[in-house]
């Protein structure tokens, strides 16, 4: 049976959007994203759980959108890295990481900010090891992770109340 014939409609909650798009049982959420919802600031890295490129916040919790199944996310709430600017604003997370140069080449950005926006929601205040834990399922290539975990904290700082 061709993956078309059994396409089955799910609905997606995407950066407060609701959205409905036909998936095969083979598809996931990265896959959705950038190529049936044109949502490319999702990177796509190593497909397999190894880089954290595709780092989606689902539920509330950051996740590989290449490991997940698109049909399990139905009914769910998705963060992509496009949904955080707010009225023109960069997010705390995104103007810290400018701040800091924490990047390069700027492939891994996305799914890093991603995993650092969920751990300074989870962790107001988290100490260097807990920032080195937050980003431990994420790889960056080319800058290295010292100015990124400055990034997170100089980031921490300047939301703290
Ligand atoms: S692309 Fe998903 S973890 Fe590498
Ligand atoms: S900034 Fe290039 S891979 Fe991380």
């Amino acid at each position: 049976m061709s993956q078309q014939a059994t396409k089955e409609i799910i609905k997606l909650n995407i950066n407060g959007v609701d959205e409905e798009v036909a998936v095969g049982p083979y598809d996931t959420l990265s896959k959705v994203l950038r190529d049936d919802l044109g949502m490319t600031g999702t990177k796509r890295g190593c497909d397999y759980g190894g880089c954290g490129c595709c780092t989606v916040i689902l539920n509330g919790r950051s996740i590989y959108s290449c490991m997940m199944p698109a049909r399990k996310a139905a009914g769910g709430k998705v963060r992509t890295i496009e949904g955080l600017e707010q009225d023109g604003k960069l997010h705390p997370v995104q103007d810290a990481y400018i701040r800091n140069f924490a990047f390069q080449c700027g492939y891994c950005t996305p799914g890093f900010i991603m995993s650092s926006v969920d751990l300074l929601e989870s962790n107001k205040n988290p100490t260097e090891m807990d920032v080195r834990e937050g980003i431990a399922g994420n790889l960056c290539r080319c800058t290295g992770y010292i100015k990124i975990i400055e990034a997170i904290l100089d980031a921490a700082k300047a939301t703290e109340k």
